[in-house]
């Protein structure tokens, strides 16, 4: 009898661990099946360096790049609805990551990534719009500095420049970074009373942030979040890279596209498709790409101490108004391709010889 009592006893437990084992992954919970897995990566690939991509058309040519190989020991892992995979480009260990489009996607994809596994650096690439009237469809830009665009105060109607803000007494919200006024693009605004607009301004605020080297709980502020200094030296290696200015024998670019360093690039979870917009974010904030990911990227790998550089290739100017924008559907393929092409000339730069060179 006790010898039955206990086997019915284990078989009691093993279909409740059972059960709990079907139930975990539902609920979001890392299973230890996961972690097991995840341990195994790290101790037979790791450190990686992390590669972090928007979208299925940016991350699709580097599966079909001979510079990728797929890593023959460690099976894809599919975590929390991302998908890691792994593999080396030019001698180095890569874990890649698509995020979706936006900045909630491309920040808790970031912090997924970070979380499991060993990443000595990240490597974030794409396409985005373009605020630099300088620059043309297709060039490659990689930015020192990255802000997120869309936190805003929306301030009243009837309060201007002088007055406070709700709460920046209690430091949650900032004048310091400026303000876009409606009012100033009315159509045919030479009446002051006519060209008033009741949407009045929005004041741009920093990110609140709690890095690792920080105490828990007590906020700091970013706003305009630098890439790692000696990867943005590295970049300027591929300043001169050759890419392709055809798409075919007869249809090419006026010049052939470049890679650039800039200053600045912006985020925001917003499509931006407007000149008077992307003319305003240009002088006053200076951004070159325009896009809905980087900052969010660059805002986690901030306060996880990671270092973090984005290569973003431009589209048409955002909004219209180039020479080119009625063919820019033509050469989007282009530009796509160019980023990877770029990523791909980048990864084996962060051997560790070509870093402490630098
Ligand atoms: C924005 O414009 C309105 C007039 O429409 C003005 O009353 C207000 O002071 C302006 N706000 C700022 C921040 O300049
Ligand atoms: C080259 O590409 C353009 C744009 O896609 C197309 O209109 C044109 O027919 C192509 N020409 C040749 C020779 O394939
Ligand atoms: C955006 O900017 C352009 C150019 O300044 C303007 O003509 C247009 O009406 C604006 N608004 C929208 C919704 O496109």
């Amino acid at each position: 009898m006790a010898a039955a009592g206990v086997a019915i006893s284990r078989l009691a437990v093993a279909v409740l661990l059972m059960a709990a084992a079907a139930t975990t992954p539902a609920a979001g919970f890392i299973s230890t099946k996961t972690w097991r897995a995840v341990r195994r990566a790290n101790r037979v690939g790791g450190p990686f360096v992390g590669l972090v991509v928007p979208n299925a058309y940016e991350m699709d040519p580097v599966l079909k790049s001979p510079s990728f190989k797929p890593s023959a020991d460690i099976p894809i892992l599919d975590v929390q609805g991302r998908r890691f995979r792994f593999g080396t480009i030019g001698g180095q260990s890569v874990v890649m990551v698509m995020t979706g489009l936006s900045m909630l996607n491309a920040g808790l994809t970031t912090q997924l990534l970070l979380s499991l596994f060993k990443v000595k650096g990240i490597v974030h690439w794409g396409i985005a719009g373009n605020a630099n009237e300088d620059l043309q469809i297709g060039d490659v830009t990689i930015p020192e500095y990255w802000a997120h665009l869309s936190l805003w105060n929306w301030q009243r109607y009837g309060d201007g420049a002088e007055n406070e803000l709700p709460l920046e007494a209690a430091g949650d919200y900032t004048r310091e970074f400026g303000f876009l006024n409606f009012s100033d693009y009315t159509v045919g605004k030479g009446n002051p009373e006519l060209s008033a607009n009741t949407l009045n301004s929005i004041w741009y605020q920093p990110e609140e942030i709690f890095p690792i080297s920080g105490t828990p709980e007590e906020r700091q502020h970013a706003f305009w979040v630098p890439v790692n200094k000696r990867y943005y030296k590295l970049a300027g290696k591929l300043e001169g890279l050759e890419l392709p200015a055809c798409v075919n024998a007869t249809t090419c670019l006026p010049r052939a596209p470049m890679v650039t360093r800039v200053p600045r690039g912006c985020s925001a979870n917003v499509y931006t498709d407007n000149a008077s917009y992307r003319q305003f974010i240009r002088a006053h904030f200076g951004c070159t790409p325009v896009e809905m990911e980087s900052a969010a990227v660059a805002l986690v790998a901030h306060q996880l101490g990671v270092p973090f550089i984005t290569i973003r290739s431009l589209s048409d100017l955002a909004g219209g108004g180039s020479s080119l924008s009625n063919e820019a559907a033509t050469f989007l393929a282009i530009a796509a391709k160019n980023a990877v092409d770029v990523m791909l000339k980048f990864v084996p730069l962060l051997a560790a010889g070509e870093l402490a060179d630098i």
